[in-house]
């Protein structure tokens, strides 16, 4: 597996793979790589595609400096677990490289906006397009894979390419679970003993929940049993229709966000 940290060495590398019509899937990461992660890595490998993962902790999506700072950084372990799925190239820029300036965001997509996480991190999806164009126009990818478990981040990206008119094929990847029924997060890493079991807790509540009745899913009663064990700081609880990101019972999508302590999580369950 190539590691390369130079931008130019890496034009020149991507200038020899293009020339011999080698066709490329990129998945981008901020680290903290987990089986989700992986997935895209494996998903990407199967359609036998020259497959990059970057590694860019991304300062302008965090509309909180100090979430920026704790956030789960171990790159020998992150080389390590990509190494696994048979990666071929790991791309590791440093600032500079993505923000030659200064940092900076710019409003790409307008659409599925002022709702859900884009309520509660102002700023965190002109962030994430603003980098993703970025990387896409050093990498020029033909596909590039994101997990469903940032459902408005994939549609958000979706249509940036659509806007933007890219050559690049966006897939989607179900998400990754835990045992508990949980999508692997990087934030995950960040949890003590006391925390993982709550998070376990959580994640037993809601998929005796969706057992329960995913047709006719019962908010309130989701969110009395998570005030039982103490959850008091959710941000929503919603559910969706998929395609639309409309609140609506159509394609309908349960969206969760809520913090254990001072760690955001979220997950969202497809219910039909
Ligand atoms: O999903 C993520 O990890 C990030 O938002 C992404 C897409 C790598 C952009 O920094």
């Amino acid at each position: 597996m190539k590691i390369i940290r130079n931008i130019n060495t890496l034009t020149k590398h991507l200038e020899l793979l293009k020339k011999n019509k080698i066709k490329i899937g990129f998945v981008p990461t901020m680290g903290g790589i987990h089986q989700g992660h992986q997935s895209l890595i494996s998903n990407s490998k199967n359609k036998k595609l020259y497959t990059i993962t970057s590694i860019f902790v991304n300062p302008s999506q965090f509309n909180d400096k100090k979430d920026y700072f704790n956030y789960p950084r171990n790159l020998n372990n992150d080389l390590k677990k990509i190494k696994k799925c048979n990666c071929d190239l790991v791309f590791i820029p440093v600032i500079k490289d993505i923000y030659p300036k200064k940092i900076y965001v710019k409003k790409i997509v307008k659409e599925y906006r002022n709702i859900l996480c884009d309520n509660f991190r102002p700023g965190h999806f002109d962030g994430v397009t603003t980098v993703v164009k970025r990387l896409f126009s050093i990498i020029k990818p033909d596909f590039a894979f994101f997990g469903e478990k940032d459902f408005q981040q994939l549609m958000i990206i979706k249509k940036m390419v659509t806007i933007l008119n890219l050559p690049i094929k966006i897939i989607g990847c179900e998400s990754v679970r835990n045992k508990n029924g949980l999508s692997f997060s990087s934030r995950f890493n960040l949890f003590k003993k006391g925390q993982k079991n709550i998070l376990k807790k959580i994640g037993n509540i809601i998929n005796r929940n969706l057992k329960k009745n995913s047709k006719n899913f019962n908010i309130n009663l989701l969110l009395k049993e998570l005030k039982k064990i103490k959850i008091n700081k959710i941000e929503y609880i919603e559910i969706r229709n998929d395609k639309t990101l409309h609140i609506s019972r159509n394609n309908p999508r349960l969206f969760i966000s809520l913090y254990i302590d001072n760690v955001r999580i979220i997950d969202n369950f497809k219910l039909y």
